[in-house]
């Protein structure tokens, strides 16, 4: 087998917005308690977040985390996580059968945020609760002062608005899990009034309203076209969320599963214009993928928890290399799309289906997927350029046509340097790849990381993290024509930098 990819600086898809590499901390499970936040671990800093986490949470330098859920959101009363900790309720979250003690809540999480150089993304409880509930978060949040809920943060010792750009209106609320799920017509309805407030409160945010949990919702994509039609002219964005798992053992096929992101995206981009048409409108509605990972090992082990327990550990996959490989393609997938895809949350970040695991008092790793995000995000800054790739291509059990190279490029001028990722799918063969770069002048290898395995299954713990890591002795090299050719090591995830 062989591929190739073809990269023109002047063929560009669009800029990559940096917020594409976002990720997300829910209340569920070990993420906030344990995770981010445990005030008697060796490395907790004065406010109890744990500083070995936050050093590894910059390292892939996060831009936005969304915050507090997820399904927790839909049942949670904001309040209850500001003012004094030791008056703080303790209450039971129905979405994960567990229970909040509320000793992190919005402004613990804004600091946090700061400390970690990042955004927030915080979404509202439309699941139990509604316009009236989002208005006074809004203005508790961004208000500067000189109104009850501005001047009860104020009183609660943040004298500084935390101005939060970015704002979901709730959480997959097409879900009949979903603490207060909806049909489409009554969510449509009440997004738009919510987000409608919201403006008025405080006009400089962005709202992202929620589309499928997953293309598999009977629902799925008339929900998209029924709340957009609700919603259009109220909203920024609208949310998809994906999960995979090799549930049944098959790589092949796991490993293809980013194609079903790239018609996922495909679908909803139709949407949103479809009614863009349909409205006579001039804006057009981008997307927030804003879930998005493997999800499965955890599955059987969560059926076992004991109900109300506090922070237990809960969606803790220990993802191993083939995970690693199914996160790069979907990386891809969502630089593919660069051009509407806007935001994206790898889901979680700590613990909870994460790229960072901890011990309670003891140590913090990274998971095999933890490279992949970081190298995207670190290299993958600046300007998709259109991947025009040649692969030879297999069929599985859920497509055909599946190329065995998945590729894309990311050009950012400010630093003179071209990234290309790409993952060979092939599970028994090296393959030769060849970059032709055209208009740029003859390339020079900066390095070209690989991250392979020799087994599929190995994965990183706690008494061995380091077992799944990248290199950077790749053999990517120019050639006399100026081209630049590498190989590419079977089931491998690679990331070659020019100059
Ligand atoms: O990320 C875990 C859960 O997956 C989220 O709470 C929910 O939105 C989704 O179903």
């Amino acid at each position: 087998h062989r591929a190739s990819i073809i990269i023109d600086k002047d063929f560009q898809v669009g800029e990559v917005d940096k917020r594409i590499y976002g990720s997300f901390i829910e209340h569920l499970g070990r993420a906030v308690y344990g995770g981010i936040y445990e005030p008697d671990h060796p490395q907790a800093d004065e406010q109890g977040f744990r500083t070995d986490v936050l050093e590894l949470v910059k390292a892939i330098q996060v831009p936005i985390v969304r915050y507090p859920g997820g399904n927790f959101v839909s049942g949670y009363n904001w309040e209850d996580g500001v003012g004094p900790k030791e008056q703080r309720p303790r209450k039971l979250d129905l979405a994960w059968r567990t229970t909040e003690t509320n000793q992190v809540g919005l402004n613990e999480f804004m600091d946090w945020c700061k400390k970690a150089n990042a955004e927030a993304m915080m979404a509202v409880n439309l699941g139990t609760r509604g316009a009236d509930e989002a208005r006074n978060l809004l203005e508790y949040a961004n208000y500067a002062g000189g109104s009850y809920w501005s001047d009860l943060r104020i009183q609660h010792g943040y004298t500084r608005p935390h101005n939060i750009k970015t704002w979901c209106l709730g959480n997959e609320m097409d879900g009949p899990w979903q603490i207060g799920g909806k049909t489409a017509a009554e969510y449509g309805r009440l997004a738009s009034e919510t987000a409608k407030v919201m403006r008025w409160t405080d006009p400089s945010v962005e709202l992202v309203v929620c589309g499928s949990s997953s293309i598999y919702m009977n629902t799925y994509p008339e929900w998209e076209a029924t709340v957009l039609d609700l919603t259009y002219d109220q909203v920024d964005y609208i949310s998809l969320h994906t999960y995979y798992g090799n549930h049944k053992g098959d790589s092949a096929n796991f490993l293809a599963q980013s194609l079903g992101m790239d018609s996922f995206i495909h679908t909803v981009v139709s949407i949103c214009d479809y009614t863009q048409a349909k409205k006579r409108s001039k804006k057009k509605v981008n997307l927030s993928f804003d879930e998005w990972n493997v999800w499965y090992h955890s599955n059987n082990q969560d059926k076992k928890i004991e109900p109300w327990s506090i922070a237990p550990p809960q969606l803790e996959d220990v993802y191993n290399h083939e995970d690693a490989l199914v996160v790069g393609c979907m990386l891809i997938s969502l630089l593919k799309r660069a051009d509407r895809v806007k935001m994206a949350c790898l889901a979680q970040l700590v613990n909870v289906i994460a790229p960072i695991m901890t011990e309670n008092g003891g140590a913090a790793w990274k998971q095999t997927i933890f490279y992949p995000y970081m190298h995207a995000s670190l290299f993958g800054r600046g300007t998709v350029l259109v991947p025009l790739v040649k692969s030879d291509k297999y069929d599985c059990a859920d497509y055909t046509d599946v190329p065995y190279v998945e590729a894309v490029a990311v050009h950012n001028e400010e630093l003179g340097e071209v990234t290309i990722f790409a993952v060979n799918r092939h599970l028994e063969q090296a393959i030769p790849f060849e970059i032709d770069l055209r208009s740029f002048v003859k390339g020079q290898i900066i390095e070209h990381i690989v991250l392979e395995s020799s087994d599929l299954k190995a994965a990183n713990t706690a008494a061995e993290p380091n077992r799944v890591a990248p290199h950077n002795r790749g053999n990517a090299a120019v050639t006399d024509n100026g081209k630049i050719e590498a190989v590419l090591p079977k089931a491998s995830w690679n990331v070659i930098r020019i100059h």
